[in-house]
């Protein structure tokens, strides 16, 4: 069952998910050569503590930290690491997903590290299309299939492949919530979008092929080639007109079209 929030709820939603945002938005300038992802998680716990959170993260199925760090060839739920050092030239994603009034609020993004190649900062920019060209299908009416049916297209259209073990989720009293938002598909197949649906499109593209690898941690998720993967992620509602991104930051278009 997809749950549907009322206006209350949508206000308290609206809250979590501007934290989560926030968090993201502080954090960036703390990404230079030389720190760790353990700092980085550590400088995130504190953040979403001072302001009356808990990070969703943090002990959810075992997970040891407060946020997940993916750097590179990691595709997603990478575990803060003290020997995690960031480096010139990597892309580092950080995941955040706030508790605050009993809702959930997720976002991520990747950060390009000093100077990126051309190649690889190619991906990121692709990967952020990819998520904005799923965001902008959703509409009253509109179906779950028509958003990864689009990324699949633009992925393929640049050479890159689409991970399709991890999906984007129902979110709201539950981290995870149905419907799953699979990142690829067919237009008109899935569920039905409709106002008050609340949900995240995070595409997790990869530079080489789709495969990936659980590494013995039992979290950390790798490209089977080793080859650089890129992610972004939003909380979305559906509106009566179409949607509103929930933990969309000011450095990004309200209107996106690509
Ligand atoms: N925030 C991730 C998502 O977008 C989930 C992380 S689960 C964790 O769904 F346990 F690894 F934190
Ligand atoms: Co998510
Ligand atoms: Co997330």
């Amino acid at each position: 069952m997809i749950s549907i929030k009322s206006s209350r709820e949508i206000g308290l939603m609206r809250e979590t998910a501007t934290l989560a945002r926030n968090t993201l938005v502080y954090i960036e300038s703390f990404i230079k050569p030389g720190i760790s992802t353990e700092e980085l998680n550590q400088i995130c716990h504190d953040y979403i503590l001072e302001h009356g959170a808990y990070p969703s993260p943090l002990n959810y199925n075992g997970f040891p930290k407060s946020v997940c760090t993916s750097l590179n060839e990691v595709i997603c739920h990478g575990i803060p690491s003290k020997s995690d050092i960031v480096k010139d030239g990597d892309i580092l994603n950080i995941d955040v997903t706030t508790y605050l009034n009993k809702f959930h609020g997720d976002t991520n993004k990747t950060f390009l590290v000093g100077n990126v190649s051309d190649e690889i900062q190619k991906l990121v920019d692709v990967t952020y299309q990819c998520m904005r060209a799923g965001i902008n299908t959703v509409k009253p009416g509109s179906h779950i299939g028509d958003i990864g049916a689009i990324i699949q297209e633009i992925a393929h259209d640049h050479g890159y492949s689409v991970v399709e073990e991890y999906c984007g989720h129902g979110i709201g009293r539950e981290f995870h919530e149905e419907p799953q938002v699979v990142h690829v598909g067919k237009k008109g197949t899935g569920a039905e979008c409709k106002p008050g649906m609340t949900f995240t499109i995070e595409p997790m593209i990869n530079l080489g092929s789709r495969h990936c690898k659980l590494l013995r941690d039992g979290w950390t998720v790798i490209t089977k080639d080793k080859k650089p993967s890129a992610q972004f992620e939003h909380t979305i509602l559906v509106t009566e007109e179409g949607h509103e991104i929930l933990t969309l930051r000011p450095d990004e278009q309200v209107d996106f079209k690509i």
